[in-house]
């Protein structure tokens, strides 16, 4: 088989079979591909599209390019749940020990990566002395002991879509539809779960920018899960504005133990108590998504839900003094406040812009080695359809450095839209596919 062959056939609108996209995933992983090759084949795939066949077999060959990790030793089904990626995004966090608290095995591999905040691991390592280093017997031990584990992904999980993402980023063929799907799926089954519950967003700080476009990506990833044998649901939301009002390490982890508590804001826990109600019925705890809702509630109003995650932090190193006292978590040593230039209702808050606002103040890395600040970041004042006056806070940056602080500001400038008018009313979960 040649590469020559499968860029020409890509690049005339035809399909490619199981045995060449195999050759291509193979091959390209192990560097006898090389990249200039590979990107044009990428490129072929972002014009002529994959068909659904196509799609799956790129899925399960990136799946089987690394280990595909064994999970059939914890007890119960397990579901997954995995967000394509937000601003304020801290649902695992809560979403976690809900779920084990409601008796579903939670057993987690997360990331740290690139972003405008850090990864799930990152954020829960505001906690001091917690740690997501472990050995997969004590990882599958955690799950089955407490129901909830979260370890860092190991380096050989699906080494093909690293390459590959890699290779996307930087030749404009990151936003195809059947190359993100397989992309997140490959991780997905990989990472060994029975069941996966998607949280696809759509808007400003989203990927996908358009509704449509939102759900197409959604159906190709349940198309994608159902056609594997693992049941699959995609939950699609707004990203239009920041998830709650905390943007940033430790001011998310607060965010999401106040939810934990009783609190908290709610669209967190509109889109928790959504998911984690499709990830009960997935994992055959209850018969009706409706039932899944009221058990959720019952998880956080009992109390249950918070005990389950101090139990998951005592586990894994953690203080839980810093859960029971949440001003002793990381604070930034400035409060800065951003103020409504004018009077009347905030239509939009750019979510992307706030992103990079706290990137700028420390709270993201902008390269792998960059180190991540846990305590800083902005507190929202005011959202979408919130009536404001001049003068009045809109946003507070927590920061350790005046320049940073200020620099935050001149872009958070440019992420609040604000007219006379009221705003039209928008749902903030779009539907399920
Ligand atoms: N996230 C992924 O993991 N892959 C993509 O292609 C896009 C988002």
């Amino acid at each position: 088989m040649r590469m020559y062959d499968l860029i020409l056939k890509k690049r005339n609108g035809e399909a490619l079979n199981k045995e060449e996209i195999d050759f291509f995933v193979q091959e390209y992983t192990k560097g006898i591909i090389p990249d200039y090759q590979a990107s044009a084949l990428l490129m072929a795939i972002y014009f002529q599209k994959m068909n659904k066949e196509e799609t799956v077999c790129l899925t399960e060959s990136m799946m089987n390019s690394g280990e595909v990790i064994d999970l059939s030793s914890i007890e119960g089904i397990k579901v997954d749940k995995h967000s394509t990626g937000g601003v304020g995004d801290k649902t695992t966090i809560a979403l976690g020990p809900i779920v084990a608290a409601c008796g579903v095995p939670v057993a987690k591999l997360s990331g740290r990566g690139l972003g405008h905040t850090g990864g799930t691991i990152d954020k829960l390592e505001s906690i001091p002395g917690f740690s997501v280093e472990m050995t997969k017997e004590t990882f599958i031990n955690n799950v089955n002991r407490i129901k909830l584990a979260v370890a860092g992904q190991t380096a050989n999980l699906t080494p093909a879509d690293k390459k590959l993402y890699s290779l996307r980023d930087v030749t404009a063929t990151v936003d195809n539809i059947s190359l993100i799907a397989s992309s997140i799926m490959s991780k997905k089954l990989a990472s060994g779960a029975d069941a996966i519950v998607l949280d696809v967003k759509s808007g400003s700080g989203a990927f996908m920018k358009d509704i449509d476009e939102a759900f197409l990506l959604a159906k190709e990833m349940v198309d994608i899960g159902n056609n594997v044998n693992r049941s699959t649901v995609a939950v699609v939301s707004d990203m239009n504005q920041p998830l709650g009002y905390a943007i940033g390490n430790s001011l998310e982890v607060k965010e999401a133990i106040q939810l934990l508590k009783g609190e908290g804001p709610e669209d967190l826990k509109s889109i928790c108590i959504s998911l984690g109600s499709y990830m009960l019925l997935l994992a055959n705890k209850v018969a009706t998504e409706y039932e899944g809702k009221r058990m959720i509630e019952q998880a956080i109003e009992s109390g249950k839900a918070l005990q389950t995650f101090k139990n998951f932090v005592e586990n894994q190193g953690g203080d839980i003094a810093y859960i029971e006292d949440l001003n002793l978590l990381p604070q930034a040593t400035e409060i800065l406040t951003y103020k409504a230039k004018k009077s009347g209702y905030v239509h939009k808050i750019e979510a992307d812009i706030v992103g990079v606002s706290a990137l700028i103040l420390g709270a993201g890395r902008d390269t792998k080695e960059s180190k991540i600040d846990l305590s800083v970041g902005i507190i929202l004042n005011k959202k979408a359809g919130d009536f404001v006056e001049e003068g009045e806070i809109l946003a507070y940056i927590h920061c350790n450095d005046f320049a940073k602080g200020n620099a935050a500001i001149d872009k958070l400038a440019t992420a609040y839209i604000i007219e006379d008018f009221e705003p039209e009313y928008r749902p903030f979960i779009y539907g399920v596919v």
